[in-house]
């Protein structure tokens, strides 16, 4: 459709931070009033954007949440809701489904943690979208739940040594964060100005 653009956040390894990354993105897009903004959340089972948002209570959250089992269920979504951005929050682990829905995705992002047993997976999932086709270029690395800023510079440099971008700014380990998504929150509504400054850093950078 013209003018909506498909973000796919997708991963290898559970638990990286794909719906905290989902639910900002949503949130900074809604934020930025270009158009309606839905997430696609086909994490099975979980549902854990549809659950955030249930925590929030009446606090309103700019975007809606639809719950997707098949990539049919994502494209009729798509079209019903005529979004101008529909993110696809993906299942805890990349299958056959997550390269089906690269192929029809402008942007894809991929989160993942700073250590190598999350870095290498990763780093796989991103070489079998290449050889479907996608270009190297609709990829996005985010290095996330870094214990240091010394760790996030690392897995930083270490996607970069296998030519895929990377946005030069992370979402550091903080239970604040965790416990601002126990409330339902984004990570750009946490009470922590710094850790608030930090989130939309990453999400201008994701966005750019
Ligand atoms: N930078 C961070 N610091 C602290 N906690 C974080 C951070 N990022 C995410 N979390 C927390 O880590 C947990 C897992 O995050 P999330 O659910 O986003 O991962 P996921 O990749 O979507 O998991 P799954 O593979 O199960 O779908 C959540 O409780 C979330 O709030
Ligand atoms: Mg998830």
């Amino acid at each position: 459709m013209a003018d909506q653009t498909v973000w796919l956040v997708a991963g290898q390894k559970g638990g990286v931070g794909k719906s905290t990354i989902s639910y900002g993105l949503g949130y900074y897009l809604a934020k930025l009033d270009q158009g309606k903004v839905i997430i696609c959340d086909i994490d099975f089972g979980q549902w854990t954007c549809d659950l955030w948002k249930s925590l929030r209570g009446d606090k309103p959250l700019g975007f809606d949440i639809i719950k997707c089992n098949t990539l049919e269920d994502i494209g009729k979504a798509a079209v019903r809701t005529g979004a101008r951005h529909v993110i696809i929050d993906g299942a805890p682990h990349a299958s056959k489904q997550t390269l089906e829905l690269a192929k029809s995705a402008d942007r894809i992002i991929i989160p993942t943690g700073p250590g190598i047993a999350a870095l290498s997976p990763n780093v796989g999932l991103a070489n079998n979208m290449l050889e479907e086709g996608i270009s190297r270029n609709h990829i996005a690395f985010v290095i996330m739940q870094a214990g240091t800023p010394a760790d996030a510079k690392s897995a930083y440099e270490t996607v970069k040594e296998h030519d895929f971008l990377c946005v030069p700014a992370s979402l550091n380990f903080s239970t604040a964060y965790g416990q601002s998504a126990d409330r339902g929150l984004s990570v750009l509504e946490t009470p922590f100005v710094g850790l608030r400054k930090q989130a939309k850093l990453v999400f201008g950078a994701l966005t750019k």
